[in-house]
């Protein structure tokens, strides 16, 4: 990011104090950051701790003669790169939204030609309520690109979605957008991991997924530019940077986090989700002592994200991939697949005992479309996800 400028405009929130934290982690990077601090977030900050860290002046008001006659508000917005929000709160979300321009703060982001990322942060009631949801569909419409908010407990006390994202989060989104990747308009939606199902409050039914395919290509996606949601069962490996974590446990969540993140260009369902859920799932631990036999586990078939999604009749992804993890007859087993869940493309892996695919580094695909099946050699699953992101490229061009 170096010498690239960033606006970072700062609202009025108790997480104002962490933009202060943004400020020097977007300058580590190379970024010039200029700023602006809403009437409110005076209230949290003061412009000297800010313009002490920016080194700039801090810009505050829309009508100040001087800083008009130096530099005008509508060459402040168009002179950065990129403009951040954050914290991004809930006021700001709806004169964006509304199209408002009745302060410096709301003005500057009119007025601008630039792209602009919010990091939305506040009380999780604010950040449910219908009209934040409302003004957020807008904004994410009109082409704003948001960072979180990270789940987590609130400084009030409650406990949910709310918390702006880390400053380095929100530094990795930032340079993701300014890289200007050919994929920088593109939302994916990337599932990854295992799921767990629970038996009883110690016990699940999981598998070996490690997460490590699904994290390769979000890592790809994120490189390029895209916008990328990673819902993520309980994998082993680290999530991928610059990305917006979901974390979930059963494939009913998993469910329901891909359905939140919708709409998406593009939707790679890589997870490993359990086909099973258990039926009656026991509220205490089962306990052997008290049994004379085994106990007998009742299964109930799980929704099927892919199928669903493939399905849509609106919001369906353009481009819809799945992974089929098969132990026998990959090929055969993954057309039929593809045709019997509608998706574009079904990549096939041999999961079977000493393939080593599971857990692993390795991958050996096949990429079965409507048109043909491409076997790709033995790779490790950074370069699976560089030739799946370099076909994606093709196919949305
Ligand atoms: C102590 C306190 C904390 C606040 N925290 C937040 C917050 O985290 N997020 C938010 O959207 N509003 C918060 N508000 C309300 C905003 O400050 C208020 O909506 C203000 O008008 C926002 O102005 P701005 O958007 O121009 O910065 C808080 C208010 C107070 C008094």
């Amino acid at each position: 990011m170096l010498g690239s400028r960033v606006l970072l405009i700062i609202g009025g929130g108790i997480a104002a104090y962490r933009a202060l934290e943004l400020i020097r982690r977007l300058r580590e990077r190379g970024c010039v950051v200029s700023t602006c601090l809403t009437r409110s977030g005076r209230e949290f900050v003061t412009p000297l701790s800010i313009s002490a860290l920016s080194e700039q002046k801090v810009h505050l008001d829309l009508f100040d003669l001087t800083e008009e006659s130096e530099m005008g508000h509508i060459e402040l917005s168009r002179s950065a790169d990129l403009i951040i929000v954050a914290p991004g709160t809930a006021d700001i979300m709806s004169k964006m939204a509304n199209g408002a321009a009745n302060d410096l703060a709301s003005t500057l982001l009119m007025a601008t030609d630039k792209q602009i990322l919010v990091a939305p942060a506040m009380n999780v009631r604010m950040w449910n309520h219908p009209s934040t949801r409302r003004n957020h569909d807008i904004l994410v419409s009109d082409g704003v690109k948001f960072i979180g908010p990270n789940e987590g407990k609130m400084a009030c006390g409650d406990y949910g979605p709310g918390r702006m994202s880390e400053p380095d989060e929100i530094a990795d989104k930032a340079e993701s957008i300014l890289r200007q990747g050919p994929l920088n308009s593109i939302h994916a939606i990337i599932t990854s991991g295992p799921t767990y199902e629970a038996i009883d409050p110690v016990r699940f039914i999981g598998n070996r997924s490690s997460g490590a395919q699904g994290s390769a290509i979000a890592s790809a996606l994120v490189r390029l530019g895209a916008d990328v949601t990673f819902i993520s069962g309980p994998g082993t490996v680290n999530y991928p940077d610059g990305v917006k974590v979901v974390t979930v446990e059963t494939a009913d969540e998993m469910f329901s986090a891909v359905n939140e993140a919708l709409p998406a260009e593009v939707a790679i369902f890589v997870a490993a989700v359990s086909d099973w859920k258990i039926e009656n799932v026991q509220r205490q631990k089962i306990k052997k002592s008290s049994r004379q036999t085994a106990p007998t586990l009742v299964l109930a078939e799980n929704k099927d994200i892919l199928s669903h999604v493939s399905n849509l009749k609106q919001n369906r992804p353009k481009l819809v991939i799945g992974f089929a993890a098969e132990s026998e007859n990959i090929l055969e087993n993954a057309r039929t697949k593809r045709l019997k869940k509608g998706c574009d493309w079904i990549a096939a892996n041999d999961v079977s005992v000493g393939s080593g695919v599971m857990g692993g580094n390795c991958n050996k695909v096949s990429l079965i479309s409507e048109m043909n099946t491409e076997n790709w050699p033995k790779m490790s699953k950074e370069n699976v996800a560089k030739r799946l992101i370099e076909k994606i490229l093709k196919h949305l061009n």
